[in-house]
């Protein structure tokens, strides 16, 4: 195994009120609240996050939120800035999700931005990369790949690059119940270490790379031992304490 820290971040998407919202951390804290040897994230919608974070304080869970806007403040109806995320203590963010990125209008371009503002800011980036079905059929894969990775990570400061944590979720893969093959996770996982090191060979080694698509306890186990697998973002099973709960210790393993 690497020496690199394992990670396991639960998107919940829009899913949850506060009040739920609040019954899941407090169902979580018990079974991985004092989790030391993994990174164990939750990443709730915006009107959640600060009882997630009073509720987690204290604990070993972060909280993330699911995007931010690249620029401070302005007139930007319904966007939310870093500091706003870290005023209330959030740690880090998701960016680039396939479902911003396909439904919302997220760009290459924000991306380029939103990641070395989140870094400057304090906040640990999850840029999320993955091709579609009809791309990886005709044979896109790695191109798709080489150019998310090198757009989002274009404008991050060598130094720091190491500390970007990268989802590679095959948009096929989420939320479908295809989960990629032990190899095609591995495979793509390692191309896009390849593109890290290809920035800076010591933060390629260093930076950790998630699984997310249709993760699932009963599957979680022959993604994670993957050697370029460092831990999932994981959607759909977040949702439920047992079954995070289970990843989270899968990954311990
Ligand atoms: P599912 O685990 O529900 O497939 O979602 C994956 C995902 O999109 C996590 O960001």
């Amino acid at each position: 195994m690497s020496d690199r820290r394992r990670f396991i971040a639960g998107n919940w998407k829009m899913n949850k009120t506060i009040a739920e919202a609040e019954e899941l951390v407090q169902a979580l804290l018990p079974r991985v609240g004092a989790v030391e040897d993994v990174d164990v994230v939750v990443c709730p919608p915006y009107l959640s996050l600060q009882a997630v974070v009073d509720s987690a304080r204290g604990s070993a869970v972060q909280v993330y939120a699911q995007n931010m806007h690249e620029q401070d403040a302005g007139a930007f109806t319904g966007e939310v800035s870093a500091p706003m995320l870290t005023e209330i203590d959030v740690a880090g963010v998701i960016l680039g999700h396939s479902e911003r990125r396909q439904l919302c209008g997220e760009t290459d371009r924000a991306l380029q931005l939103k990641v070395p503002k989140a870094l400057e800011s304090g906040l640990i980036p999850i840029l999320c990369v993955g091709e579609t079905e009809e791309e990886r059929e005709r044979g896109d894969t790695e191109r798709k790949l080489r150019h998310q990775v090198q757009e989002g990570l274009e404008k991050v400061p060598k130094e720091r690059l190491h500390e970007v944590v990268v989802a590679y979720e095959p948009i096929w893969a989420i939320g479908t119940g295809l989960v990629a093959t032990p190899e095609q996770a591995q495979d793509a996982i390692a191309f896009v270490r390849a593109l890290v090191q290809g920035f800076d060979k010591e933060a390629g080694n260093r930076v950790r790379i998630l699984y997310g698509g249709s993760l699932k306890p009963d599957n979680a186990a022959e993604l994670l031992a993957l050697p370029d697998v460092d831990g999932a973002l994981v959607g759909g099973a977040s949702l439920d304490a047992e079954s995070f709960a289970t990843i989270v210790e899968t990954a311990r393993a």
